[in-house]
């Protein structure tokens, strides 16, 4: 298909065709990134659903492959993890080599039931055989999902949800084919809608040789913009299973984040996570254009001392990109339309309030067309709004100003926000908030301005890339 001017984004992956949700099975290996990912390419919404399957070195530019595991009238393949069997402790692959392991919810949509099954691949994840005695998980429920494994300690862990009941079951196992069950986590945190999509990953502290377990959880609905979001709960994993030590928090406070899962294997410390852009209240309902639906950018996660409390922070995976303009000691009073014009940018701010108690950004300035990011620092919000964004008759929820409080205390405010066609990413206060929205402005609305209300702002520093 060809390029679409004005949905298709550059740096955030989308399907060739159809219909795309969460993404699964995450690794790194053998110098590539795999992003396996729900797919329906016949439609244009959720159906029958088989893992689409892409690679990147960079985590910026995909090439999409083959469907890795297909759905079949009997069993469609919902969410899950993969890792590298690297001492073939399930046997599945040839003596002397490891493969890789894909554990999935099959669905089947006869009788709702959902189990955990396994299928392995020897060539680097382009090919699938299921395994023979699937299903290797099965208690007979029609809403137990979304398998993330990783190693501990000698073995394999697993955790899932029993989404209607808002617990993660943690499951352990030698050799990826038998599991037992080993602890629970819940119901505690956000419990407003069903749980979805768990991960376990451990986060290292910021400026400390410590890490904290932290559990992500996505939620179906009620979450902090509407609709479903993402909680994190900081925490312990030890012999007893996954205890909190904090209360549970929103890891984005836009409405579209959602089912974020961690890369197996990645290459640093800090875990690295991606998520669908989108939100189950209108996912369905969004512009679309042969295709429906995208990825976040990748995020690498840490952890920040707050007042005695960890909080998460995220910091995007960009392209180093070329620079286009720059704002260096700026006293900002009222609005500066900036020389630039762009669909696809990223722009990163160090702002002192100074007399202003409001400033901002505007992205995808066209005719009447804006979104808007606003800092009050008389209030100590932060909002994003996108009521004139461009198509918002998507959804009655849709056109809505998305507002979290302001990180950090008196100072500079650290932005970056990522634009890239039909989004805008923004990391507040060196990624400590976050706000990721979808929108979808007229093509030609790609003006940039930054403003400064009722006083004056002074801006350290301003750099625009593309
Ligand atoms: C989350 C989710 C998962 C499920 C999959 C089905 O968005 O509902 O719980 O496995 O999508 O496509």
């Amino acid at each position: 298909m060809s390029f679409d001017p004005t949905i298709r984004p550059r740096d955030h992956f989308t399907a060739q065709q159809g219909w795309l949700n969460d993404p699964n099975g995450l690794i790194r290996h053998e110098g590539e990134h795999h992003l396996f990912f729900q797919h329906h390419p016949a439609g244009l919404v959720h159906g029958p659903i088989s893992w689409g399957h892409a690679v990147s070195p960079d985590l910026l530019t995909w090439t999409e492959l083959p469907i890795a595991i297909a759905a079949t009238p009997i069993a469609h393949i919902w969410s899950g993890s993969v890792v590298h069997d690297a001492a073939n402790s399930s046997g599945l692959a040839p003596e002397g080599q490891g493969p890789l392991v894909a554990l999935y919810t099959r669905f089947e949509p006869a009788t709702g039931i959902q189990s955990q099954c396994l299928a392995h691949s020897v060539d680097r994840g382009l090919t699938w055989q299921p395994y023979a005695g699937n299903p290797v998980l099965d208690i007979g429920s029609t809403g137990f999902r979304d398998p993330k494994v990783f190693r501990h300690g000698d073995g394999w862990a697993m955790v899932l949800v029993l989404a209607e009941e808002r617990i993660v079951q943690l499951y352990r196992s030698p050799d990826l084919i038998s599991w037992t069950h080993h602890s629970s986590f819940g119901p505690e945190g956000f419990v407003t809608g069903a749980w979805e999509c768990p991960d376990l990953v451990r986060v290292p502290v910021e400026d400390s040789a410590d890490t904290a377990d932290v559990l992500l959880v996505s939620v179906w609905d009620g979450g902090p913009a509407g609709g479903s979001g993402m909680q994190y709960v900081v925490g312990q994993l030890d012999d007893a299973g996954f205890r909190s030590t904090q209360d549970a928090q929103w890891v984005d406070r836009g409405a579209d984040f959602y089912a974020a899962i961690s890369y197996a294997d990645g290459a640093g410390p800090e875990p690295v996570v991606q998520a669908w852009m989108s939100n189950w209240q209108y996912a369905d309902q969004v512009p679309a254009s042969g295709f429906r639906g995208s990825m976040t950018l990748a995020r690498r996660l840490s952890l920040r001392r707050r007042d005695g409390e960890l909080v998460l922070v995220q910091r995007p995976v960009v392209r180093a990109g070329e620079q286009v303009h720059a704002l260096v000691d700026h006293d900002l009073t009222g609005t500066l339309a900036l020389p630039v014009a762009a669909r696809t940018c990223r722009i990163v701010a160090d702002v002192e309030p100074g007399s202003a108690p409001v400033f901002g950004l505007r992205v995808r300035v066209g005719d009447g067309e804006r979104t808007t990011l606003t800092i009050d620092v008389a209030a100590r919000t932060v909002s994003l709004d996108r009521t004139a964004s461009g198509t918002v008759d998507v959804h009655p929820a849709f056109a809505a100003v998305h507002t979290a409080p302001l990180p950090g205390g008196e100072g500079p405010v650290r932005l970056e926000v990522v634009v890239d066609v039909a989004s805008v990413e923004v990391f507040v206060g060196d990624g400590e908030l976050v706000l990721t929205d979808q929108v979808f402005p007229d093509p030609g609305s790609t003006g940039i301005e930054v403003f400064a209300d009722g006083g004056t702002a002074h801006v350290h520093r301003l750099d625009v890339t593309v």
